[in-house]
């Protein structure tokens, strides 16, 4: 038998590459003396590769195109960049059907593409984010062609397959988010796999400890790559019911006239936790971040992605926010919750599965207000706002007229009840000119009319543009401290015109108001309870909006106008 003392060289020097690895982390990525890691002062910007720069004519985004086009992010004043899927994929859910998790489509780049994007990122202070698709692959990912080849084969139990009730009969009444059952018979065995999207995107079964360590060795392989975490796709339906049992109809149709169903067995099973924790676990390993697509049916249930010892994910998405209306009331008791659920907040207002907000919100006369009072709503609240590219340049959302247009294929089964997604995919608009400056081909997806007006290149030159709005906005979170780390508190919390709020950190204090009524409104604030008795107003950034001479009590309001000042 081998001493113990022998042992101590290699145990030496494992704890010495240990120990410079975590000091070299923690010299990449300091705490602030609040203790607050990189990712919660970073500005998050969501890029949609297919539609943001190609580089090669053909119509499609790709990496090359991004990197080309990391200067504007910078001059914007992003921090990170959330690249969703670009890993090799038949695109049947455009890169969310996952063939090889290790590799990067053609259509996109190569891996040297990838690792040229991230270093010259770097130079300019900018992270790379990679979409993690977690709850499925693509029905061609060779771990699926495998298991879906015998009932024996070593990777059949990495999906999850069950006989039916009968002839014709799945295994359970569980019905596909996209449309028809969540089950697709494969004569070649006959059994039923599951599929909680697309019939291509069978689900991983991740009580298999197999799926979970490749899992986990994907996510390493990038992390190695210097990326600087994943927004986790559907995290909420990682785990099914083992029992397949059914669940129970509810009351009303869902869009596409089906009958809502309560997803007791096959969505937020707690199990979900406990994995999210492992995942995290590797995650912090490389100091990296994890944003969840968390939708929850009320803004309660976020609390519980953060994990009970902050052991979840770091910034799990307040999706929520984007259905709600434009007003004060219902948006200030949203905030209040998200605010006080004991994590750091992430909002977003629009992503590439919702119409873009720039749509959704305009009433279409004060659109270019309005998309400026959001900005300054949700870029001032104390948390990490996650932007969606072409936001910030007020792009509006392009619609397919007819089905024959259609791409996403949501919207080629369900119309006209659905049109699917294309319409907020549509390409980055650069400049006036040709394919609003996407490319030189064809783009994958038409431009819109409005891109003559809404594009950077226009808007650079116009000093009242969404786009200067924005770079302000970015540049004051950078700047001030009370924007980044103060507390959020809520004021005149009566009022159903203006939202308006104090972020305060130790003698900083900035005071947020904006007008979301279509009527000039002059709010008066009372700051003795924050012990600002004869408070003095500074304006740092305005958009239809004057405040009187002297002590500071009112503020003039335009329609959809805003004010964030300094209060002394
Ligand atoms: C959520 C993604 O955001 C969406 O685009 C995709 O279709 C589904 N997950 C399936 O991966
Ligand atoms: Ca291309």
């Amino acid at each position: 038998m081998r001493s113990p003392a022998r042992y101590f060289p290699v145990v030496f020097v494992a704890l010495g590459i240990l120990l410079s690895s975590v000091i070299t982390i923690a010299q990449q990525n300091p705490r602030d003396e609040e203790g607050h890691a990189w990712w919660q002062h970073a500005v998050f910007y969501e890029v949609y590769p297919r539609s943001f720069a190609d580089s090669n004519g053909d119509g499609i985004g790709d990496l090359r195109g991004i990197t080309s086009k990391l200067d504007y992010l910078h001059k914007l004043g992003v921090d990170a960049i959330w690249i969703t899927p670009c890993f090799p994929s038949p695109q049947v859910d455009f890169g969310y059907d996952v063939s090889d998790y290790e590799n990067i489509d053609p259509m996109y780049g190569t891996l040297a593409d990838y690792d040229r994007l991230v270093k010259e990122a770097h130079k300019r202070h900018i992270r790379v984010i990679l979409d993690f698709v977690v709850n499925h692959t693509s029905d061609q990912h060779k771990w699926f062609l495998d298991s879906k080849s015998s009932r024996t084969s070593a990777h059949r139990d990495w999906y999850i397959w069950r006989d039916g009730k009968g002839p014709d009969d799945p295994p359970n009444n569980w019905v596909s988010i996209f449309a028809g059952p969540a089950w697709k018979f494969d004569p070649t065995t006959g059994q039923y796999y599951y599929h909680y999207f697309y019939p291509e995107q069978p689900d991983l079964n991740w009580r298999n400890p197999s799926v979970e360590s490749a899992m986990f060795d994907v996510t390493r392989f990038w992390y190695k790559r210097g990326t600087a975490g994943f927004r986790l796709d559907a995290v909420d339906i990682l785990f099914e019911d083992e029992q397949l049992h059914d669940n129970a109809f509810i009351a009303g149709t869902d869009k596409f006239g089906r009958p809502n169903m309560d997803e007791k067995y096959n969505r937020r099973l707690p199990e979900v936790h406990t994995e999210l924790q492992r995942l995290r676990k590797v995650a912090d390993e490389y100091d990296a971040v994890l944003i969840g697509e968390t939708w929850t049916p009320d803004v309660n249930e976020l609390k519980a992605y953060y994990g009970e010892h902050n052991n979840e994910l770091q910034l799990p998405m307040d999706l929520l926010l984007t259905s709600l209306p434009l007003s004060p009331q219902v948006l200030r008791d949203h905030i209040a919750v998200v605010d006080a659920a004991g994590g750091w907040p992430t909002y977003v207002i629009t992503n590439h599965d919702i119409i873009r907000s720039y749509t959704r919100y305009g009433d279409g006369t004060h659109n270019d207000d309005i998309a400026k009072m959001m900005a300054a709503f949700y870029l001032t609240l104390r948390g990490t706002p996650i932007m969606y590219y072409g936001e910030e340049i007020g792009m509006a959302n392009n619609d397919p007229k007819t089905k024959d247009e259609v791409k996403d294929p949501i919207g080629k089964v369900n119309w006209p009840m659905e049109k699917g997604r294309d319409g907020e995919r549509t390409p980055m608009q650069w400049t006036p000119g040709a394919n609003a400056g996407f490319t030189t081909g064809t783009p994958w997806l038409p431009v819109p009319a409005s891109a003559q007006t809404h594009n950077v290149e226009t808007e650079e030159r116009d000093e009242a543009s969404i786009l200067n709005f924005y770079k302000k906005l970015l540049e004051l979170r950078k700047k001030e401290p009370a924007l980044r780390e103060g507390d959020y508190i809520a004021l005149n919390t009566a009022d159903s015109n203006v939202l308006s709020y104090l972020r305060r950190y130790k003698t900083e204090t900035v005071l947020i108001a904006v007008n979301m009524s279509t009527q000039k409104q002059q709010p008066s604030f009372d700051l003795s309870a924050q012990k600002l008795q004869k408070p003095q107003a500074r304006t740092l950034l305005q958009n239809g909006a004057t405040v009187p001479a002297g002590a500071f009590k009112t503020i003039a309001l335009e329609p959809h106008g805003v004010y964030i000042g300094k209060i002394r």
